[in-house]
């Protein structure tokens, strides 16, 4: 690590010859907005902001590369990840993170891994960094709907991610979108987490 920086600071100093500008603002948007989620819920922000730092480190690579390489490294590719390559990028950035940045928190490798789905075992820190994401100003200026999603938030990160996984869940439907299996079984553990689900009679 370079003297005085932060981990997430280091880190982005040694990303920034990978990764493309406007990939790494975007990144800056989501480091920003998780420290503040971190330090409303009382969360390790030192480990949410080195998450948020790391979570899109291969965004920038075409889904076909993404696939070759899940293919090449026998990782488990589910038929949804198949048709939407770019899902991987979760799952190897965690890798090259690991690999060529030695980053070995496993918390922050796991958040980082299931970052698209979330993750019925995410803790208060990954729901932090994958809120932030979703909530990046340029991405509700796209779709106004997720400014919902950035006002439950301040109050619970369990409300937001649901709320979040909700609109998925509905615009899958409206378009024929597939949904990836993790981010159902995360919204039914959301569910019940908030005491909120209801079986259908
Ligand atoms: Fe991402
Ligand atoms: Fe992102």
């Amino acid at each position: 690590m370079s003297g005085g920086l932060r981990p997430d600071e280091d880190l982005r100093a040694r990303m920034a010859s990978d990764v493309p500008d406007r990939l790494q603002s975007h990144i800056d948007r989501v480091v920003k907005i998780a420290d503040r989620l971190a330090r409303r819920h009382s969360l390790d922000v030192e480990r949410v902001r080195l998450t948020a730092q790391g979570h899109d480190v291969v965004r920038h690579v075409p889904g076909a590369e993404l696939l070759a390489e899940a293919e090449r490294r026998g990782i488990d590719i589910d038929p949804v990840e198949r048709d939407v390559p770019v899902i991987l990028h979760g799952p190897i950035g965690a890798l090259v993170l690991h690999e060529r940045y030695g980053i070995d928190d496993e918390r922050v490798l796991f958040a980082i891994r299931w970052h698209t789905p979330g993750h019925p075992d995410y803790d208060g820190e990954a729901w932090a960094m994958f809120i932030a994401d979703k909530v990046d100003p340029h991405k509700v200026k796209r779709w106004p709907a997720l400014q919902e999603v950035a006002e439950l938030a301040k109050e619970s990160l369990d409300a937001a991610a649901l709320r979040y996984l909700d609109l998925r869940a509905e615009q899958a439907v409206a378009r024929h979108f597939e949904v990836h299996p993790m981010a159902t079984l995360t919204r039914n553990a959301l569910l019940r987490r908030l005491g909120i689900a209801s079986a259908e009679d």
